[in-house]
């Protein structure tokens, strides 16, 4: 292809005990948006790391413009024409836009900073691409999405030709990905070459000129979108069949079993972080709470399971009053919560998986009986677990930290399920999970709501919330803006209202 302008041919890149690349081969022509799709540990960011030389690979060649290059350093990269826009955004808070945009590549007139010239080019490149950006403006103040914007024209102004951006709308609306997405067709229409990192189906189909898919390391194919769909990429990304839509019974809405009144949380630092909210769950109902993160999702939810104090307000729990900061009295009122964070509060990652499993019933009957643990129940009954939530361990004596983000996740679920709830709380249930496993873990979530559990549910996602929801509450800046049913949901709406905006 003679508009190629970049080649990686037989890239491996091991590191220790796993083969993150696997020989992989991929191009890019100029002008175009190719994706790099797949899981979790599929390769992606190592691929793009080695690119933009902050990896050696141990074999395999890089070609720019056809001929072959070393490239050892992020300066190598950028003198190549290469800039990264990281999964975690590298800018200064306290500086304004101009300095950071500037930072280490300053403009020199007569050995002295030439401000003035540097933000003309800045300026200039912001209408050029429509990023709205003011150079003067501090990055403390802008929300998420114009802060990427700004590392968006920080490769532009050190002249990137070709662009990676890792992951860039995992952090962004769907208002800013569509944003996003303009900015991005722009670029392409003025000769830039975007290498586009995604494990979002939809929006991969949507921007994407080529789409190639990883797993394990290897390289399964590459596709375009309009010869494909999102059925066949996510078998391509997990290896086998999958069913996408969740498949879901009318809600059948009983009485209330959480009520949260006018609740006040303060987070870690004394800030409040939710402000005067209330809701109610009922049996048989999934409450989704929509929001971006960091709106007081987490510091709500770690209230509700005894985690943090409340200042103010009032929790039940069938009909019971939450003493608050009591985790396990949360549990005894019949609570099943899956944290947000399942390696720190979810599971003791140096025990085996039998412990894990009884973590929240070790000290009742018939696991044990004054104080003695009754060993062959709790060996039976938590291999019959282990069968039933299909994780993938050797045994039940495999230490849980060896096992796969998706089975400690699963190992979760079956610990918190398989006791006798009527509340579920799941937060984030399948963030950086795979497509199989989160099939797995929304199944299980509506087999609770149709056992007449009443579930709490939190995520990002809103393809998850609109899938499983039977009401939905939109979460800003710690508080409920407003609640509606998922037959009255779109995704438009949602995502207004995730912004803050409501009419
Ligand atoms: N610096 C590193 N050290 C050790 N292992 C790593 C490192 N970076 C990535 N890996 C491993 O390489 C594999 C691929 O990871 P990564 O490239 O981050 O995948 P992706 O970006 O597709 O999610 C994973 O198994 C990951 O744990
Ligand atoms: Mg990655």
């Amino acid at each position: 292809m003679n508009n190629e302008i970049l080649s990686m041919k037989g890239i491996i890149k091991v590191f220790p005990g796993v083969v993150a690349n696997d020989r992989i081969d991929f191009s890019l022509r100029k002008g175009e948006i190719h994706t790099l799709l797949g899981e979790n540990g599929a390769g992606k960011t190592t691929l793009m790391n080695i690119l933009y030389g902050l990896y050696t690979p141990d074999e395999g060649e890089i070609k720019i413009d056809g001929r072959e290059v070393q490239i050892k350093t992020p300066s190598d990269a950028l003198s190549h024409g290469i800039g990264m826009v990281h999964q975690h955004f590298m800018l200064i808070p306290i500086m304004s836009v101009a300095e950071n945009i500037i930072l280490g590549k300053e403009t020199k007139k007569n050995g002295l900073l030439d401000r003035k010239k540097a933000k003309n080019k800045i300026q200039t490149l912001s209408q050029q691409y429509k990023l709205d950006l003011n150079p003067d403006d501090l990055i403390k103040d802008l929300p998420i999405g114009t802060q990427q914007r700004v590392e968006i024209i920080k490769a532009l102004y050190r002249e990137a030709n070709i662009l990676i951006l890792d992951e860039p709308t995992s952090v962004l609306t769907p208002q800013e990905s569509k944003e996003l997405f303009t900015i991005l067709r722009s670029l392409k229409n003025e000769g830039k070459s975007i290498i586009f990192i995604s494990h979002k189906l939809k929006e991969v189909l949507e921007i994407s000129d080529r789409i190639t898919v990883l797993r394990n390391g290897k390289v399964i194919g590459s596709v375009e979108p309009g010869g494909t769909n999102e059925q066949q990429l996510a078998s391509m990304m997990v290896g086998r069949e999958v069913i996408l839509k969740v498949e879901k019974k009318k809600m059948d809405m009983g009485a209330p079993v959480l009520v949260v009144n006018d609740l006040d949380v303060n987070d870690q630092r004394g800030v409040k972080a939710v402000n005067s909210i209330s809701f109610t769950v009922h049996e048989g109902e999934i409450f989704g709470i929509a929001g971006v993160q960091g709106n007081g999702q987490t510091e709500l939810i770690q209230a509700l399971t005894g985690l943090l104090p409340f200042q103010n307000g009032e929790v039940t729990i069938q009909n019971r009053k939450l003493p608050g900061e009591n985790p396990r009295k949360v549990t005894l009122l019949g609570t099943a919560h899956i944290p947000e964070d399942r390696q720190k509060y979810g599971l003791v990652l140096p025990y085996p998986v039998r412990d894990n499993l009884i973590l929240c019933s070790y000290y009742s009957k018939p696991f044990s009986n004054r104080r003695i643990l009754n060993f062959p129940f709790i060996a039976e009954k938590t291999s019959q677990l282990l069968n039933e939530y299909d994780i993938k361990a050797p045994g039940i004596n495999t230490i849980t930290d060896t096992l796969s983000g998706g089975n400690q996740q699963k190992t979760i679920v079956a610990r918190e399920l398989a006791r006798d709830i009527k509340l579920l709380i799941a937060s984030q249930p399948t963030r950086g999970l795979d497509v199989g496993s989160i099939e797995y873990i929304h199944k299980k979530i509506i087999e609770t709501r149709d056992a007449r559990c009443g579930v709490l549910l939190v995520s990002p996602e809103l393809d998850e919330i609109m899938s499983l929801a039977d009401t939905i509450g939109v979460i800003f800046k710690g508080q409920i803006i407003k609640i509606l049913n998922v037959e009255e949901a779109t995704k438009e709406k949602l995502g207004l209202l995730m912004a803050g905006i409501h009419q």
